[in-house]
């Protein structure tokens, strides 16, 4: 432990984003995550795309659905998030009296970036009857200006919620909206954004890499261009993909989606290969680096001096819970989600 107080702390997050402290390193961090749980009434929530490390001392380890609604309902004083910057916004959102820190406050998303709030706003009043649907990957800004979120687990449902006659706007995954086009028969007009590691790869690779393991089940997230999604067995968000994953009588599964996962596959089906979907250059870009800036030092860091934290206006707070507190009915009346 180092000798600092709370005020010390928020100095030093500083432009970093994240606690840059010394550990001392006979410290086992597990242990001292699980005394901070205890003293502080915290809760450690995780995404699957952290490291293995953070996924095993989370309380929680869920996709984007799974993760807001246990943020809903957690009665402890604080959120610590281990996850990338929108999730613990939504979380905050969800929870303006609790304190709700990220360890690497730079943890962003190549998906969120690609929708600015000023240019968004401009697409938005160009077409006034429409209605918008954004997927929680987009900041607090898009939000506000939304009518109802969705993630990847309940996106038909939300959709299929809206009749039928009524424009949308979808933002700002434009492959997961092609695929929601396709899926649901709507025209949803599709904001131009992407998430660079599912951008990334290639359907060649993946398709020779099926002729080596013809038994092989590809399984890929909807955020992939639809090249890769063409040839996949499987298509959902990353609990459906686990489930599946652990479920499917194949052995040998090929996995279009960050490599984080894996952790969870392989712990859920032992005896099963799990075999990562090769990306289209020479380096394993398949893995988030947005969501690898969290680490376990800095989890740590950040539940002790409760720090770097997330805050924000009130007025876009409430404007933002809004259309997330539909997404959240409308999955509950669903039975979808954890
Ligand atoms: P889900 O976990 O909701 O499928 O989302 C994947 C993702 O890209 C999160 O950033
Ligand atoms: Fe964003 Fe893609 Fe990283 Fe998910 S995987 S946090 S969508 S950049």
């Amino acid at each position: 432990m180092v000798d600092m107080n709370i005020s010390d702390a928020e100095l030093k997050v500083g432009l970093k984003g994240f606690l840059d402290v010394d550990i001392n390193p006979s410290l086992d961090l597990f242990q001292e995550i699980e005394r901070l749980k205890k003293e502080k009434n915290a809760v450690v929530l995780a995404h699957y795309y952290q490291e293995p490390d953070i996924q095993d001392v989370a309380d929680f380890i869920g996709d984007s659905l799974g993760l807001a609604q246990q943020a809903a309902k957690t009665n402890a004083d604080m959120i610590v998030f281990a996850g990338v910057h929108f999730m613990a916004e939504t979380a905050k959102i969800l929870n303006p009296n609790k304190k709700v820190v990220l360890p690497d406050l730079k943890a962003g998303c190549s998906l969120a970036d690609s929708a600015p709030a000023g240019a968004f706003k401009a697409f938005k009043d160009q077409h006034p009857n429409h209605i918008v649907i954004s997927y929680i990957n987009c900041t607090a800004d898009i939000k506000a200006m939304s009518d109802i979120i969705c993630t990847s687990s309940n996106a038909e449902k939300i959709i299929e919620s809206v009749p039928k006659e009524q424009p949308i706007i979808f933002a700002p995954d434009k492959n997961l909206g092609a695929y929601l086009n396709k899926k649901t028969g709507r025209n949803m007009l599709l904001w131009n954004g992407a998430c660079m590691v599912h951008e990334i790869f290639s359907q060649q690779k993946i398709l020779k890499l099926k002729m080596q393991h013809p038994n092989a089940k590809i399984i890929a997230h909807p955020e992939c261009e639809e090249a890769v999604l063409y040839y996949a067995d499987f298509i959902g968000s990353t609990t459906q993909l686990l489930k599946y994953a652990a479920t499917n009588a194949s052995n040998e599964f090929i996995v279009a989606t960050e490599t984080g996962i894996l952790h969870q596959m392989q712990k859920d089906a032992p005896l099963k290969t799990f075999i990562p979907a090769p990306p289209d250059n020479m380096c394993a870009c398949n893995y988030c680096p947005h969501m690898k800036l969290n680490t376990l030092e800095k989890l740590y860091l950040c539940m002790e001096y409760e720090q770097p934290e997330i805050l924000m206006d009130e007025a876009t707070r409430a404007a933002a819970l809004k259309p997330i507190q539909r997404m959240l009915d409308i999955s509950r009346a669903a039975g979808l989600g954890g």
